[in-house]
């Protein structure tokens, strides 16, 4: 569900024209949904509403304090992986009760920041970084509260670059040392454990996975227990795939009819760390075409954003929908859809049938709300693109088109 709809033949973001936001701020914009953004996380909040829960929005999704602010007054907390992710998290009025921070390389400064910050608990992903908090916290004469990211050993059937919980992987604890692991915890003066962590990867469209993983997390609770340690939360990761093309994911109310019975009586607070489920379908990215090319074998529509606004097609040969703002008669045609940055990788569709565009003409791109602008560079010294937030029949830019200025700034 989201609110980009054609009225007539013109795409609107909820009772805002498009091609009037492109006109008056410009392209490539990113354009975010106000709506679709609360729909989704109350969705997300309802599916859960059986048990103590906590949904921390994944910041790397989408870091935007406009954003971070709506999931907030909805009650949302954050989950983090670094030191600025928390600024943001904080700057947007997010409860440090409510803010989890995982990430296998956090720094001694970023340790001191959440500690000072109070922030709920750190998901750690190694012995060392274990040791390290709780030197840290000590140096504060603090108590780190802690969660240990185990890796369950399952497969999410997803892209390669973004499963992370196989045993291969560098996130996480393996699953067959994690009693071990926590014993060594329970030792440290300045931690105390509350929680276990698990993220088994992204864009997972089934629910077995997610099913698998947290049977082996609840067994690993229930040992954990009878060993005299006690875990208060269980972090379930982010994860939840959405349609980009034509992938039928489960509903978030599907994912928790088929966990809440599993977790129901273990006693716990569940967190979740959902990103894409609850930005990615929320937002888009606007591009005019510039020209239109023939090679010799293909045809290339050339338009105003590159891989430096949207990495996603070149990183992942992920699918972005790409539809016209204004449907018209016409031909359509196949042709790489690619933008002005001097790769050969430098693309936002290959091989793809659309409608013939003019020269001049507005294309959205479909779901790049999550990973879109956060991923986002300043790569051949192009300006990062505006953001706006429509909300009803008003939109607000959240944040400026950067200037020629903002690229050199701190450079001497
Ligand atoms: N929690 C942890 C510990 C994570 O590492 C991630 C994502 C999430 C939560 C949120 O996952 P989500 O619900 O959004 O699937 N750049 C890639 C995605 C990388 C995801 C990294 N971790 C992409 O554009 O597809």
């Amino acid at each position: 569900m989201h609110d980009f709809t054609y009225i007539g033949n013109e795409l609107y973001c909820e009772k805002v024209s498009i091609r009037k936001i492109a006109q008056e701020v410009g392209t490539p914009v990113y354009i975010y949904s106000s709506n679709t953004l609360r729909n989704h996380y109350q969705v997300f909040d309802a599916a859960f509403s059986g048990i103590p829960h906590i949904v921390c929005f994944a910041v790397k999704a989408n870091s935007n304090l406009s954003i971070l602010k709506l999931f907030a007054s909805e009650g949302g907390g954050a989950d983090i992986v670094s030191g600025g992710e928390l600024f943001r998290a904080l700057k947007a009025g997010i409860d440090p009760q409510k803010i989890v921070f995982a990430g296998i390389g956090k720094t001694e400064d970023e340790i001191s920041f959440a500690l000072k910050s109070n922030i709920l608990m750190f998901n750690v992903e190694s012995p060392l970084e274990l040791k390290k908090i709780n030197e840290v916290a000590g140096n504060l004469a603090l108590k780190a509260r802690v969660a240990l990211r185990v890796n369950p050993d399952i497969d999410p059937k997803t892209h390669p670059y973004i499963s992370t919980g196989l045993k291969k992987s560098k996130f996480g604890i393996a699953i067959k040392n994690a009693i071990e692991e926590y014993q060594l915890a329970s030792t440290l003066p300045n931690i105390e454990i509350v929680g276990i962590h698990k993220h088994i990867g992204s864009q997972i469209t089934e629910v077995s996975p997610f099913v698998a993983a947290m049977e082996r997390i609840l067994d690993l609770v229930k040992k954990l227990k009878e060993s005299g340690i006690d875990i208060k939360y269980i972090d379930a990761g982010g994860g939840l795939g959405i349609r980009y093309k034509d992938e039928e994911p489960p509903h978030p109310g599907e994912l928790g009819k088929a966990l809440l019975p599993l977790i129901k009586d273990a006693g716990c607070t569940l967190i979740f760390e959902p990103g894409r489920v609850l930005a990615g379908n929320a937002g888009i990215l606007v591009t005019r075409v510039l020209y239109l090319k023939t090679g010799e074998t293909k045809n290339f529509v050339i338009v105003d954003a590159g891989m430096n606004d949207l990495i996603r097609p070149s990183l992942y040969e992920a699918h972005h929908e790409i539809i016209p703002i204004e449907k018209r008669e016409g031909s359509s045609f196949k042709a790489d859809v690619v933008g002005p940055i001097c790769e050969s990788g430098d693309f936002l569709a290959k091989d793809r049938k659309v409608m013939k565009p003019e020269p001049g003409e507005l294309l959205a791109v479909m779901s790049a709300g999550a990973y879109g602008f956060t991923m986002s560079s300043n790569y051949n010294s192009r300006p990062r693109v505006a953001e706006v937030m429509v909300e009803g029949d008003k939109y607000t830019v959240i944040r400026k088109r950067e200037s020629y200025e903002d690229l050199i700034r701190g450079e001497e």
